[in-house]
This record gives structure tokens, sequence and C-alpha cells, in this order.
């Protein structure tokens, strides 16, 4: 195809800018890719086929959990095993850590974090969704990975990306060498590189955040909202609020259009709801590398050192100059 580059082709190509790799890498994110692609033909299915709806299972988290949850849960995990270059898996559908210890996997160098469907809730009303992953060089040595393997800080992920299943299925991804967004082409079943170099404005017009919980917001991210409602034409206030329910989504339409996105600590959840590991820490790779900030409203997201696998954070993040002023809003208030 004139003009088309695959992301296959993209990832070759750009082979050589990974620092100590032989095409390991590479083929981890073209394994990543496959998945994608058969995870997006259940989700386009869906409502066509028994995919929609619960299992009845609870996960870890305490959330009920979809077919969907449990089909792309298993799809990834599959495509990562088969592709024998990652050793293990830190998944948000399970409990501990899985560890590929099989001949396909003995010389496997990367570990995975990842959240097989983000956006589950908005599953079963076609609302996009999406699945997010975070690579890391396994560090223990020998054998198997360690849970210690994946309690690495986000600054020392190798790579990280999304994919949103919407109007159009994008995979979006980066290995620290800037940002690049593929559209999957149906008819010749490729993801084609459609957003080259993506960089997120330093400003914009969007905030997202489910503020049926304001209530129990803490007191600056309550004023922080009540500046975002505020009428001044100089700052391009009132700001507009776009809230999907699916990170992917949300964070997808800011990175683009520019905006800020918070999930700050709540009374039903004190540390913030999301995690770590598979949605915070690959998101602001993404962000910091397309040029805008994410912090948990005091330090950044990527030098938090995890304690644990499902730990949860809050977090504020998108265009550098928005997530600057909301940060101002805390670090102004007089902590009690
Ligand atoms: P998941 O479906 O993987 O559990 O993630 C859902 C997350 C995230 O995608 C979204 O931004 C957030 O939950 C929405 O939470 P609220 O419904 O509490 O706003
Ligand atoms: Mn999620
Ligand atoms: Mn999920």
């Amino acid at each position: 195809m004139i003009g088309i580059e695959t992301l296959d082709e993209f990832i070759i190509r750009k082979q050589d800018e990974l620092p100590y790799t032989k095409g390991e890498l590479s083929r981890l994110l073209r394994d990543i890719g496959l998945a994608a692609k058969v995870v997006n033909r259940e989700v386009n299915k869906a409502g066509l086929v028994d995919i929609l709806g619960t299992t009845g299972a609870i996960n870890v988290q305490g959330e009920e959990v979809k077919k969907l949850d449990v089909y792309a849960n298993t799809r990834f995990i599959a495509a990562l095993k088969l592709g024998g270059q990652c050793s293990g898996i830190a998944s948000e559908e399970t409990k501990d850590i899985i560890v590929f210890d099989d001949e396909i996997s003995k010389n496997a160098k990367y570990i995975v974090a990842i959240d097989p469907l983000d956006g589950s809730s908005n599953i079963d009303v076609n609302v996009s969704v999406g699945t997010i992953f975070s690579i890391y060089r396994q560090v223990s040595s020998m054998g198997p990975p360690t849970l210690q393997d994946f309690l690495q800080k986000g600054s020392e992920q190798v790579a990280a990306g999304y994919i949103v299943y919407g109007s159009s299925t994008m995979l979006v991804y980066t290995t620290g060498h800037g940002v690049n967004g593929f559209t999957l082409d149906p008819s010749i079943g490729e993801f084609c590189l459609s957003h080259p170099d993506m960089q997120t404005p330093k400003s914009g017009k969007i905030y997202s955040i489910n503020q049926g919980y304001f209530v129990s917001f803490p007191e600056p991210v309550k004023q922080y909202i009540r500046y975002c409602k505020q009428e001044d034409k100089a700052t391009n206030r009132p700001y507009s609020l776009r809230y999907i329910g699916s990170m992917v989504a949300d964070i997808h339409r800011n990175l683009i259009s520019g905006g800020i996105f918070i999930y700050p600590p709540t009374k039903e959840a004190p540390r913030g709801k999301l995690r770590l590991l598979y949605e915070c820490n690959p998101i602001s790779f993404i962000v910091e590398q397309a040029g805008g900030r994410a912090s948990d409203g005091y330090k950044r997201i990527l030098d938090i050192e995890p304690k644990e696998l499902h730990q949860r954070t809050p977090i504020f993040i998108g265009s550098e100059e928005m997530v600057l002023k909301a940060e101002e809003f805390i670090s102004d208030y007089p902590s009690a």
C-alpha cells in the first residue's frame, strides 16, 4: 500500500532506536498488536454473540467481572505466552502475578502489566472501551520473574500503550521516543500509522472528572472544579466537562484535543480508584512523551515507588498548563 506504514513495518523501522534489544521488544509489541485485533473482533461483535454481561464472578478489585474482561484477559495472556518474549504478567483480572516458566519463555526478557479491558461498565452500552499495557525489563537475573520485578517505578518502563476500541480502533504506544498512533484498517487487518509523533496541546478547554462524587472530593479539588466552571474569556473558561467512564477513551480525546483528566481521592476510594501499575503508569508515560504532565497532585506518577500489585493512586493528567494549575490549587491549600 503506497504511503501506508503498518504497525509491524513501523516497529521494525524504529527498532534501531531501542537500546539493548535485538528484536525481542519489537516482537513483543507485535504480539500485543495481534491480540488487540482478536479482542477488537469480539468487541465489534458484542451484542451479536454471547460476550456481553457479567460472568457472575467478582475480581480481586471487588468488581463484578464482565465476559469481555475475561475474554480480553485470556487473549492477551495467550498471545504474550505464545510470543515467547514475555516472562510474566500482572493483570487487573488476576490477584497474583502470572509467571511463564516454560521452554518458549526461558529467554524472555520482558514483563507486562495489563488492564485487558478498561471501561468495563461501558461494554453493554456500546461506549468505547480499551486495553492498557506497560512493559518493563525483567530485572531479577535468574529464572522466572518475581513480584519485585513488577514493583518497578513507572520511570523504568521500556514501552507502554493503549488500544481504544471506538468508532475506529486505534493502538497508541511509546518506547520513550515519542508517541505514535495506528488506526486499524479492517479491510487489510492491519494497524496503519495515522497519528505520527503525537503531541498533546499545552492547554485545553476540557476537564474530565466524575462530578457525581463532588461532595467527597478534597477541598482543593472542589476549588479547581469551581475554577473550571467560572466565566473568564481570557483563559477560555468555562471549560467543557467531558467524562465517558473509560479512562482510555477520555485520555485519548484529551491527548488529541487538550484537557485534564482527574480521578482524585474520594470517600469511596481514599487512594483514588485507578491502579498504578496497569492504568496510571502506562498512561502517564504516554502523556509525558506527548508533552503532557501526570501527578498524584503532589508527585510525578512515574516516580511513585509501587508497594503492591493492585495499588491505587489519585491522578491529575493531561495538558501541562492545566495539570500545573490544578497542582497550584492543591499546594496553595492550607494543609489541615
Ligand atoms: P476498569 O473497567 O478497567 O475497571 O476501569 C474503569 C476505570 C476507568 O476506565 C474509568 O476512568 C473509571 O474506572 C471510571 O470510574 P467511575 O465510574 O468511578 O467514574
Ligand atoms: Mn481500567
Ligand atoms: Mn479493566
